[in-house]
């Protein structure tokens, strides 16, 4: 049999195979440096920044559902100065594209995180985050309303002359009106979904665990939502999908391509298994090979009317 052609293309970007690490759980890649060789993976997603360094959210951040985490993090990162001066000449070194998530409070400050990051040549994307469910008055409070989503894509692809992904929150309605909007604010890429906002409450304290209240919900648990908003976004809009939520294994993987998505982003297998998304990538080409599947393009979006 020839070897299976695992390549993707996410717009401009092509990948050697789909399998990303998703942001928040691979740290700036360093982090993961023991446990697998990076190189082998299609794209590497970083941690999300913001224009200050931020020291996150009160301890407890992460408790256990019984299939899956709900994370309170309120986006722990270096900020920009911090990441230009410790972080980029790490990611320099690395032979695969990586993408670097940004937040913010305002939409000035994803434009200016976007125009400090385009003098950075060794970054292939940034990605949006108008999901994070964690920082009051910024993430989700965007990524619910399609004319902040389409703003804050329009004045981001301004300042940034390279591609542009939006990352998508599930805690919406009609997840396809805020693909559309990215997309008409030209994003190149739209990924989904970030975590589904829940809660956990402490029986001794009779209180909220997380001192935010609630936290996003990741694992096992959301992926038939994720599967399902990514099969719907497929069928709306033209731009290439990056699916994520709850993949465990290959299998879970092929059906996110199945429902439409280009390349699929692995997070909290990562946390259980920080060599998942290796395994990953193998089990992918077992079912391929399985399959008698040359190419994996034969397999993108099979499943989509
Ligand atoms: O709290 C956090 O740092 C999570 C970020 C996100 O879900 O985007």
């Amino acid at each position: 049999m020839k070897e299976i052609d695992l390549s993707t293309k996410l717009g401009e970007i092509t990948l050697k195979n789909p399998v990303i690490t998703a942001s928040g759980t691979c740290g700036y890649g360093q982090e993961l440096e023991d446990y697998m060789d990076l190189e082998q993976l299609g794209a590497l997603t970083v941690k999300g920044i913001t224009l200050q360094a931020k020291t996150g959210n009160p301890v407890p951040r992460i408790v256990e559902t019984p299939a899956g985490i709900l994370n309170s993090i309120g986006l722990e990162n270096p900020g920009l100065e911090g990441f230009l001066a410790d972080k980029i000449k790490i990611i320099k070194g690395y032979q695969l594209p990586v993408f670097v998530n940004i937040s913010g409070y305002s939409i000035e400050d994803f434009v200016l995180l976007a125009e400090k990051l385009a003098e950075i040549s060794c970054i292939a994307a940034l990605e949006v985050n108008v999901s994070c469910p964690n920082i009051p008055g910024g993430g989700l409070a965007f990524g619910t309303d399609p004319e902040l989503i389409y703003q804050i894509t329009k004045q981001v692809k301004a300042a940034y002359p390279g591609s542009v992904i939006v990352k998508l929150s599930p805690n919406v309605t009609a997840i396809s009106d805020m693909a559309i909007a990215a997309q008409e604010g030209g994003a190149d890429i739209i990924s989904l979904i970030n975590t589904l906002q829940g809660m956990a409450i402490d029986l001794e304290r009779q209180k909220p665990v997380f001192a935010n209240t609630f936290g996003g919900l990741s694992g096992p648990a959301i992926k038939p939502v994720a599967l399902r908003m990514v099969y719907q976004v497929a069928q709306k809009i033209k731009i290439p999908i990056i699916g994520m939520g709850g993949i465990m294994t290959g299998q879970d993987a092929v059906e996110f391509l199945l429902a439409g998505a280009s390349a699929v982003a692995i997070g909290t297998a990562t946390l259980i298994h920080p060599d998942a998304p290796l395994m990953i990538i193998k089990e992918i080409k077992a079912y391929l090979q399985d399959k008698k599947i040359n190419n994996i393009q034969e397999i993108i979006g099979k499943v989509l009317n």
